[in-house]
């Protein structure tokens, strides 16, 4: 997706499938009919919190899309979610971090023709290791994923989030995005920005009825660390993936939703003394939890 150097046209909001006629974007979010039941777009929907996100969703009457390159247990996913809830439960194979991923996302949304009222930017990764030793690749793709695709997906679904009059923007930080994390020096960067992007939405669509939040789980028993290589990203207070869930559900249930919330009452305390501190100090105590 190539963004307009020029910002004469804005091509976020004309870009199309190939092989579909251009129209506004507006239209991947029609006005609901009664018969249609509200959609919740989750990426990395075939692991982890993705899963959780889904499972929550549905059970609130949410039809679901569900985003990530594995088929199989997103289609099991599926399956479960349509029996024990009757929602659509949808599928769609997609490496997010292509250049084109948004708007195959986007295209596929409107094939489906579903009422998108959510979105839940969970898909990420991390890696651990030296920055000096780190494989330019990977990074490019931790990168790819952890940021770009956060940022163009949630720009891309924002106009019909905010026209729904009721939308949710979930984005999946992390509580490394409140220090920065070294031997993860990258992956704390990207949930910092994760962070303050989505707050900033926050602070934009205030008095909209859109409902944005920045979801900082501590670590979490998931695939995440299997992907990552190394244990090392369990510093803080451990918490189930129902009760990580449960916190976004519940800062989103509440009429004033924080721009974002930390799971776990030990993680939150540790987010807020690291920002008081000073930065040599954070430092020095982030490196002895997380070095090598
Ligand atoms: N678990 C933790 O301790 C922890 C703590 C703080 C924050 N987080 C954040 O929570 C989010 C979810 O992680 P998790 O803990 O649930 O980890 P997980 O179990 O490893 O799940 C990651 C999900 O992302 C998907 N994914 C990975 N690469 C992808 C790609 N290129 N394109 C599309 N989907 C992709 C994976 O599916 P496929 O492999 O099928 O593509 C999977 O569904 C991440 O953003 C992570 O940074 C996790």
């Amino acid at each position: 997706m190539a963004l307009s150097p020029s910002g004469s046209v804005d091509p976020l909001l004309t870009a199309r499938p190939a092989t579909r006629s251009p129209e506004p974007l507006i239209d991947a979010n029609p006005p609901a009919s009664p018969s249609r039941r509200p959609a919740a777009v989750i990426t990395g929907a075939s692991a982890g919190f993705g899963v959780e996100f889904a499972r929550r969703f549905a059970a609130r009457g949410h039809d679901v899309v569900l985003v990530a390159r594995r088929r199989e247990p997103m289609q099991r996913l599926a399956d479960e979610l349509t029996a024990e809830h009757g929602v659509s439960a949808h599928v769609v194979p997609l490496d997010l971090t292509q250049a084109d991923a948004g708007d195959r996302l986007l295209a596929e949304v409107v094939a489906l023709d579903v009422d998108v009222r959510a979105l839940v930017n969970n898909a990420g990764f991390g890696t651990y290791g030296a920055f000096a030793e780190a494989d330019q690749a990977r990074i490019a793709q931790e990168i790819a994923l952890n940021v770009t695709a956060v940022t163009l997906l949630s720009r891309l679904f924002l106009p019909g989030l905010l026209a729904a009059g009721d939308g949710v923007l979930v984005n999946v930080a992390s509580t490394a995005a409140y220090q920065p994390g070294p031997y993860l020096a990258v992956y704390a960067a990207t949930k910092a920005y994760v962070r303050s992007l989505t707050e900033a939405i926050w602070q934009e669509t205030r008095g909209t009825g859109l409902k944005v939040l920045a979801l900082a789980p501590g670590p979490t028993e998931t695939e995440f660390f299997e992907a990552a290589g190394s244990e090392k990203f369990k510093v803080g207070q451990m918490l189930s993936v129902p009760a990580v869930v449960d916190v976004a559900f519940r800062a989103l249930d509440r009429r004033d939703t924080p721009p974002s919330v930390v799971a776990g009452h030990r993680n939150k305390v540790t987010a807020v003394a690291a920002g008081l501190m000073p930065r040599r100090f954070t430092l020095a105590v982030a490196g002895r939890l997380t070095g090598e």
